[in-house]
C-alpha cells in the first residue's frame, strides 16, 4: 500500500482526500516510480475544481515528480530499476508517493539535480522552453510581457528571458513580488494590482507594444494584454489563475491590429520521447550552467497538499512549490 491524493468529487480544497491505495504492477511499457518530491501547480487546482475533467473519479491527482525507477514493464529497455528520473506529462496520480506511468514520460535525471529540484522545475521550465522557443522563438533585444512574472512558471521565464537578451516586462501583485521578478532577471515590472498595464506597456516600448504577450492570469488580464500585442503580433494565452477566458468575438484580433491568438498546452509540445527529452537537454544545460536557478518559495508534506493548493490559488506563493511523500 502507499498514500496519495485523491479526488471523488469537485470541488474546494476540502475534497482532497489523503488515502490508502495498492500501486498497480507496471504494464509492458510502464515504470512503476517511487516519488521524492512532487511539484506543485495550477493546473492540479483545475482538476480539482472541475475546471478540467479527469478521465474518471475518483482519480489522482498532478503531473510533476521526481524519484527513483522501482519496477519497469517487461517492454521497457532504456530505464532500471534505481535509475533517477523525474516526469512532468502523462496520467494524473503524481502527488502520490509512488505513480505507474508510460515509459516515454520519463526523463533521467543528470546527477547534479536533486530530485527536489527537478520536481520544482519540470513542468514550469519546460513550458518555459517552448513557450519561448517554440511558440514563438523570441530574439534577444526583444521586449515581451509575462503575466504573474513571480510565480512558479514566471520565475523561470524571468531567468530564461535573461539568459537570451531578452527584456522581460513582468506583472505582479506586490512590491515584494517585483522585487522577487527583477532578481530573477525580469527588465521592468509593472504592479497590475493598481498600475495602469497598457500606459505602463507602451511607456516602456516607447509605443511600439510587444511582439508577443504571454498571459497565464486568464479572464482578468485578456483585455489589457490584447492591449498590449504590437500589430501582428501574437497573443499566447495559457492559462486560467484568474479564471477561464470565454466568449472571445475573433473580430476583435482585427480591431487590436491583426493580432494572432494561440492557447498552447505542454502535453501538445512534450508529445514524443524524442521531444521531451530534447526540451529537458535545454532546461538542464541552463540550470547546470548556472543560468537558471529553480526558486523553490514553499514545502509541504504531501498530506497537507490542500494547504499548499489553497495558497497557490490564493497567491500567496512565489516560485516553485513542493509537496514531499
Ligand atoms: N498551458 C501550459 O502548458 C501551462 C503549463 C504550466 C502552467 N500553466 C499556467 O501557468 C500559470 C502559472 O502556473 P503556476 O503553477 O506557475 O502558478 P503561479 O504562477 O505560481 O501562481 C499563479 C499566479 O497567478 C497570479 N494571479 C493573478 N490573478 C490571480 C487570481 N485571481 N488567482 C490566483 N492567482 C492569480 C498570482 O500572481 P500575482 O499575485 O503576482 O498576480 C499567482 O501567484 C497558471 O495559469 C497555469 O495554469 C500553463
Amino acid at each position: 500500500m502507499a498514500k496519495r491524493i485523491q479526488i471523488s468529487r469537485h470541488g474546494g480544497p476540502e475534497v482532497l482526500d489523503y488515502v490508502d491505495f495498492q500501486p498497480a504492477e507496471p504494464g509492458p511499457d510502464e515504470v512503476r516510480v517511487r516519488n521524492r518530491a512532487i511539484g506543485l501547480n495550477f493546473i492540479d487546482t483545475y482538476y480539482r475544481s472541475g475546471l478540467y475533467q479527469p478521465p474518471a473519479l475518483p482519480s489522482g491527482l498532478g503531473t510533476e515528480a521526481a524519484g527513483e525507477v522501482e519496477a519497469v514493464g517487461s517492454a521497457v529497455s532504456h530505464l532500471k530499476v534505481g535509475d533517477r528520473v523525474a516526469y512532468a506529462t502523462g496520467p494524473l496520480g503524481a502527488c502520490s508517493e509512488v505513480h505507474v506511468l508510460p515509459a516515454q514520460h520519463l526523463v533521467k535525471l543528470p546527477d547534479s539535480i536533486s530530485f527536489e529540484q527537478a520536481a520544482a522545475m519540470m513542468l514550469k521550465g519546460l513550458t518555459v522552453q517552448y513557450l519561448l522557443r517554440q511558440t514563438y522563438q523570441v530574439e534577444a533585444g526583444q521586449t515581451i510581457l509575462w503575466h504573474a512574472a513571480a510565480g512558479g512558471v514566471g520565475l523561470f521565464a524571468c531567468q530564461w528571458a535573461r539568459a537570451l537578451g531578452v527584456q522581460l516586462i513582468g506583472t505582479v501583485s506586490s512590491k515584494e513580488k517585483a522585487e522577487l521578478a527583477k532578481a530573477n532577471g525580469a527588465w521592468a515590472t509593472i504592479d497590475y494590482s493598481h498600475e495602469d498595464v497598457v500606459q505602463r506597456v507602451l511607456e516602456l516600448t516607447e509605443g511600439a507594444k510587444c511582439p508577443v504577450v504571454y498571459d497565464s492570469v486568464g479572464k482578468d488580464t485578456w483585455e489589457r494584454s490584447l492591449d498590449c500585442v504590437a500589430p501582428r503580433g501574437l497573443l499566447v494565452s495559457f492559462g486560467n489563475a484568474s479564471g477561464a477566458v470565454t466568449g472571445v468575438n475573433l473580430g476583435i484580433l482585427a480591431q487590436k491590429g491583426a493580432i494572432y491568438v494561440t492557447r498552447p498546452t505542454l502535453f501538445a509540445y512534450a508529445n514524443s520521447a524524442e521531444k521531451l527529452q530534447a526540451m529537458a537537454d535545454e532546461l538542464f544545460a541552463l540550470v547546470e550552467s548556472g543560468q537558471i536557478k529553480v526558486e523553490i518559495g514553499q514545502r509541504y508534506p504531501l498530506a497537507d497538499t490542500a494547504r499548499a493548493q489553497i495558497a497557490l490559488a490564493g497567491r500567496q506563493t512565489t516560485g516553485s512549490t513542493t509537496l514531499l511523500p
